[in-house]
């Protein structure tokens, strides 16, 4: 049952952590007459409003669009990243999914690979690490040609389509028990692996990303499909499936290394 247009009453269990490697804990915090109508950053905004006129520190959490789009936002809430809703970003959760008197646990994704810089941010560049690894096509593409000079079927450009929906946010890796990014990675891999450009240097691509993801600290993927289940842009684990023949047919290929 939802709650729009009203007001509600909630309990925050919030991590906070002063700096990397400093012990934290949970703290709580009363929050009174928070409208449903917000989105949930917009309620920690106006409980660090409060917190600030009080002379208290605020919570720190990562953001930028607010729409969904850039994969800045993340925390687990309530044991869920991104919280209760399928196929949606912290920034796009609404209070109106939660009741009056709930209480909701709000920490950071725990990964050995996103070491926590304070409260609710947690350092995703080993990310960054992964892409700058291989995560792109590396020949002059010159000018935009036409949309039809290369032929691709419906049915790949779709495929590279989906796979190219992740916006890197890492819920994938926060929802995993051995903290995989391998959901990630074979979404990266899949989008240029599918299309004509991103062929050439596919067995490279393969094999440098996915030496550059065990190089900082992910886990392997058990078939859990907790990141599936955790995607704010649904992709599929069909991918990780292609990213595993990509990376064989690499250790295949002679000019691979
Ligand atoms: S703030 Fe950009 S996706 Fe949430």
């Amino acid at each position: 049952m939802t709650t729009q247009g009203k007001t509600i009453n909630i309990t925050l269990k919030v991590w906070r952590q002063k700096g990397p490697g400093v012990k934290g804990k949970l703290e709580t915090i009363e929050a009174k007459n928070i409208s449903t109508d917000m989105s949930f950053l917009e309620m920690l905004d106006t409980i660090n409003e409060g917190r600030i006129v009080q002379g208290k520190e605020p919570i720190e959490f990562d953001n930028d669009c607010r729409e969904g789009i850039c994969g800045m936002c993340g925390a687990v809430v309530n044991g869920i990243p991104h919280g209760p809703e399928k196929a949606m970003t912290l920034c796009q959760l609404h209070m109106r999914k939660f009741k009056n008197e709930d209480i909701i646990v709000v920490e950071p994704w725990r990964a050995r690979a996103f070491p926590i810089i304070k409260d609710l941010v947690v350092d995703r560049s080993a990310l960054d690490k992964i892409i700058q690894s291989g995560g792109f096509v590396s020949m002059v593409a010159g000018g935009a040609p036409d949309a039809n000079a290369i032929p691709i079927s419906q049915n790949i450009a779709e495929k590279a389509m989906d796979a190219a929906a992740c916006i890197g946010c890492g819920a994938c890796v926060a929802a995993c028990p051995n903290a995989s990014a391998m959901l990630f990675v074979s979404a990266k891999i899949s989008q240029l692996a599918l299309l004509p450009q991103g062929k050439p240097e596919a067995a490279q691509r393969a094999w440098n990303m996915v030496h550059a993801m065990d190089d900082c600290g992910f886990g392997n993927c058990t078939n859990e499909k907790e990141c599936e289940a955790a995607c704010p842009k649904e992709i599929s684990i069909v991918n990780i499936a292609r990213m595993n023949r990509e990376f064989i047919k690499a250790g295949f290929a002679s000019h691979v290394m």
